[in-house]
């Protein structure tokens, strides 16, 4: 239930004009969760603005998976103060609010740390956001939200007023029990849930009614989702798939992110039968090592990879794979890393993230004494990115002669040029009319640029 009492607001410039700024880190959930914000307070008036100090209320989203996250957030803090001591000598208040994984992680730190917080509130609670927002102009003090709460925030979110262009998010899936060792998503997004059918199906129909063609199916075990139907049975991910690829409008689905040990065979027939799923597929390894793997607690070994690609690639030949790396996991050997890159080497990637192990508070990896060598992961992650570089290059310059079909989302950067992503998520631009933005049609691709593909509308292309 969204409290819109909010006539007694003491921090806004002019009682109609409000302004809201997010800043948005980390995942495509949290790029999500922030649309979810803006939702959640567009009816308390608040308009977006890309201008920080224009903002009544600045929104920090954070990420905790890498890096020296809570040293970034702390950093741009100082930033955000700045603007908020600013305004007030300009007699505006503003309201500064710290979302997301590290506000779940750290939590009552943040308000120690920097008391000119007013709110901090974690993945699992923003849909008490209007409520603390009131609470902060009431004047009641700053305000920390970071319980699992028992009901679902996602009761409580309005549907989508506004979709932001031909794609979106929809998140379907949210939390992990499978407690990988370097990872942080089980403390800080909770057990895994999965939301019920028919709420996602009535979240995608409004997007597709606002225009949206391609839809990314969000979850942090995405493939392991398992809704209540509204037949009153549980439904996997196919199933939904299926009946989502029967909404007008919608041509294109993706999912994210996958965990090898859900990726069933229905799934996997799936990319062979259902044209709407598009022929990519992000299914990240961490590590060729079995040692390793174990170590990670992934539940897999190598060779149960390869032959799980096999199949996915006899199920649709074109797919294109992506996956996730990790360098330097405590432990890993010269000869694990070794067997990363014969991984690396064996099954080829169409693109894929890799990054240096980094200890996170909380999880059983940070506290192993066998920590690799900040130099040596270095080396290992730069030789890793150099043959994933290569190899993404190679696939896209495979592509080059091939007609295939594009979505057209946006202009390009020239004149004259219209730009759209590939069935692979390669993007490409062609020279073509802006009304073709939001159709889908056949491009013969002529040319592999740095950034990006460049073709040809096929002449006399209607759209698909
Ligand atoms: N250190 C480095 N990379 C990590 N990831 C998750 N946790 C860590 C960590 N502690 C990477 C994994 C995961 C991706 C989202 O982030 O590869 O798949
Ligand atoms: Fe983290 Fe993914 Fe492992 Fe879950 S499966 S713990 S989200 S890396």
């Amino acid at each position: 239930m969204v409290d819109t009492s909010f006539s007694n607001m003491t921090h806004s410039t002019q009682a109609t004009e409000r302004f809201l700024h997010v800043i948005t880190w980390g995942c495509q959930m949290n790029v999500y969760d922030s649309n979810r914000m803006v939702d959640l307070l567009r009816p308390l008036g608040y308009k977006v603005t890309d201008k920080s100090e224009k903002a009544d209320i600045l929104i920090l989203n954070t990420c905790h998976i890498r890096d020296k996250a809570t040293e970034k957030v702390f950093s741009e803090l100082g930033r955000l103060r700045q603007i908020k001591e600013y305004r007030e000598e300009q007699g505006q208040e503003t309201i500064i609010a710290v979302a997301g994984c590290v506000a779940q992680a750290e939590g009552e730190i943040i308000l120690k740390r920097a008391p000119y917080v007013d709110i901090v509130f974690g993945p699992q609670t923003y849909h008490r956001l209007p409520k603390m927002i009131l609470d902060i102009a009431r004047k009641s003090g700053n305000v920390i939200e970071t319980d699992f709460p028992v009901e679902s925030k996602f009761d409580f979110l309005p549907a989508p007023e506004e979709a932001q262009g031909h794609t979106a998010f929809l998140t379907i899936q949210e939390g992990c029990d499978k407690f990988c060792s370097f990872c942080v998503v089980p403390y800080t997004r909770g057990a895994e849930e999965s939301r019920p059918v028919q709420a996602i199906i009535d979240e995608a129909t409004r997007l597709c009614e606002l225009g949206v063609k391609e839809i990314s199916l969000l979850g942090q075990n995405v493939n392991a989702y398992h809704g209540q139907g509204p037949d009153g049975n549980i439904w996997d991910l196919v199933k939904l798939a299926e009946k989502l690829s029967t909404i007008p409008g919608l041509k294109r689905i993706r999912y994210t992110t996958s965990h090898p040990n859900d990726m069933s065979d229905s799934l996997i027939a799936a990319h062979r039968d259902l044209p709407a799923l598009m022929p990519f597929l992000h299914l990240p390894v961490q590590s060729g090592s079995d040692r390793v793997l174990k170590a990670m607690n992934r539940g897999h070994t190598a060779k149960e990879y390869y032959e799980l690609v096999d199949k996915i690639k006899k199920a649709r030949p074109d797919i294109a794979l992506s996956s996730d790396f990790i360098i330097g996991h405590p432990g890993e050997s010269i000869d694990d890393f070794k067997a990363t890159m014969k991984l690396v080497n064996d099954i080829t990637f169409a693109m894929a993230y890799s990054f240096k192990y980094s200890p996170r508070p909380g999880t059983s990896a940070a506290v192993s004494t066998n920590q690799v060598l900040e130099n040596e992961k270095d080396a290992r992650l730069q030789e890793l990115q150099t043959v994933l570089k290569d190899q993404q290059t190679k696939f896209n310059q495979d592509t080059v002669g091939r007609t295939i079909p594009i979505l057209f989302t946006n202009k390009g950067r020239k004149e004259g040029q219209i730009a759209g992503k590939s069935p692979y998520l390669q993007a490409v631009h062609v020279q073509g009319d802006e009304s073709l933005i939001g159709q889908e049609h056949l491009v013969e691709v002529n040319e592999c640029l740095t950034f990006s593909l460049s073709g040809n509308l096929v002449k006399e292309s209607i759209p698909l």
